[in-house]
């Protein structure tokens, strides 16, 4: 019987982990976990989920605060805005809502945020240490978090014998989630456009993980009979059969046929996507423990 991963009731979990925690820090602290969201422009999807992340800091019982930028905003005000949140004490946790507006470099923005503050895990001291194996020292990119809580919870903490795929070598997600699965043990192969023979590749895989971008790119015939995959991939393609011009969301791995060969796969929409924003609030708890001396929670 195949296992499909109900990525709402994880996240969920872990958000009452992290109400939980920062209920814990603010009894015996007095230290009220603090997040700012900042967003510049008005495009309208980047504002619904800075919305979906200060109602969900809000329900976790921190501050949040957030900043709504002007399209017209110029590098410097960006920039001096991130400053005041740097030294501003009662926050723990920064998030720059990617993409920017065009005039805009975000890199310089991402890497002036205070890497204690930085909860998106996009600064180089957080990757490097996510690269060097230091997990307890930095903070790790959400998306790649989420996607290991999963891993986690299938395989347990060490993934000693087991082979893993990733499909992908972004820095927001390939790199730091296969460097999470080699910190847990496993053996892991990084694929990409330039792989040779990918399904070939992906059929020795326990755990096949797809980041891509390429609506339904992997088959059953890809998959390794009792893997775990997780499908990250989040595409829009038409659905016509709900009306014209109408769209629905598909992940990078053929959902039906590859759940017929899979014994555990995350379905999307409600698999990975939903931890992502969790992992940003298990991000600022532990940002917050850290600022007070004290030892982190693990989620
Ligand atoms: N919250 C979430 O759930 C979440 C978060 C992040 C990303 N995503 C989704 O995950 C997907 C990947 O995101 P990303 O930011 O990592 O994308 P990206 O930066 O575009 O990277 C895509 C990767 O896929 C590889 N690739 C492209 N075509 C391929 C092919 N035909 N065969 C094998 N590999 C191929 C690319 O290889 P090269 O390096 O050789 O070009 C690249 O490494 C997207 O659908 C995105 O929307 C979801």
């Amino acid at each position: 019987m195949t296992t499909v991963i109900d990525g709402k009731q994880v996240a969920a979990s872990v958000i009452d982990a992290v109400k939980a925690a920062s209920q814990t820090l603010q009894d015996e602290t007095g230290i009220k976990t603090g997040l700012a969201v900042v967003i510049v422009g008005n495009d309208p999807a980047s504002h619904a989920y800075v919305s979906a992340k200060s109602r969900m800091a809000k329900e976790c019982g921190f501050t949040s605060v957030q900043h709504t930028l002007p399209e017209e905003t110029t590098q410097e005000e960006l920039a001096a805005l991130v400053q005041t949140l740097n030294a501003d004490e009662s926050l723990h946790g920064i998030l720059v809502q990617l993409p920017l507006p065009k005039h805009l470099k975000s890199e310089p923005i991402i890497q002036s945020i205070l890497p204690e503050k930085d909860v998106d895990g996009l600064h180089v001291v957080n990757a490097g240490k996510v690269a060097t194996g230091d997990l307890d020292g930095g903070l790790v990119s959400c998306t790649p978090a989420g996607a290991m809580v999963f891993v986690r919870r299938t395989h347990g903490e060490d993934l000693s014998g087991l082979n893993a795929v990733v499909i992908g070598r972004s820095n927001l997600f390939g790199k730091p989630m296969a460097q999470l699965l080699l910190a847990a043990n496993a053996t892991v192969t990084i694929a990409h456009s330039r792989t040779k023979d990918l399904p070939a590749v992906c059929h020795g895989a326990d755990i096949l993980v797809a980041a891509v971008g390429r609506p339904q790119m992997v088959k059953a015939d890809w998959v390794k009979p009792g893997a775990t995959v997780i499908d990250v991939g989040i595409n829009r393609i038409a659905a016509p059969e709900r009306g014209e011009g109408r769209f629905r969301l598909v992940g990078d791995v053929a959902f039906a046929e590859c759940a017929e060969v899979a014994e555990v796969i995350t379905p999307v929409p409600g698999g990975v996507g939903p931890m992502t924003i969790a992992m940003l609030m298990a991000n600022t708890v532990i940002a917050a423990y850290r600022k007070a001396g004290k030892k982190a929670p693990k989620f």
